[in-house]
């Protein structure tokens, strides 16, 4: 499992800490930056870090903005990736088990590091359930192309 990461000014502390997370795992990611907290934009972060995923470098993605919000917006808009932003343990389970999310999407200025990294635990490893929920991410993909 390879990870893509990613962030603005504002996510940039918690990604550092995400980073520090990875490694204390020994899980591989690639940092697409943001590389200090000098102001940038959050859509193009969210696409360095995506085309990775797409590409096939990299498994999944985290991303982190300062809510979340936006860099989620951007992530779902490159076709191929599924962005969950979560603030809570359930939601970024069930958006693995359900939705087969590639991308997780958390907001430094929302949620406190430590039930940040406990999302990112659950999220990288929660398997897609598949079964029934496979023809509704089929379909999530069939929308990117109307
Ligand atoms: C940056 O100030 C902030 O707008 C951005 O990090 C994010 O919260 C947008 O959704």
């Amino acid at each position: 499992m390879k990870i893509a990461l990613g962030s603005d000014h504002a996510g940039f502390p918690l990604k550092e800490a995400i980073k520090a997370h990875l490694e204390a795992q020994g899980i591989p990611y690639t940092d697409v930056g943001a590389y200090d907290t000098t102001s940038v934009d959050y859509p193009y972060q969210a696409k360095k870090a995506c085309d990775l995923v797409v590409a096939g470098d990299c498994d999944k993605a985290l991303l982190c903005c300062g809510t979340g919000i936006g860099i989620s917006m951007a992530a779902n808009k490159i076709k191929g990736i599924r962005a969950a932003c979560c603030t809570d343990y359930f939601s970024a389970k069930f958006t693995r088990m359900h939705n087969d999310a590639n991308a997780l999407c958390l907001g430094a200025r929302v949620i406190g590091e430590g039930a940040a990294l406990e999302l990112v635990d659950v999220f990288l490893h929660t398997e897609f359930e598949g079964g029934r929920h496979q023809r509704r991410v089929d379909q999530l993909s069939e929308l990117e192309n109307l």
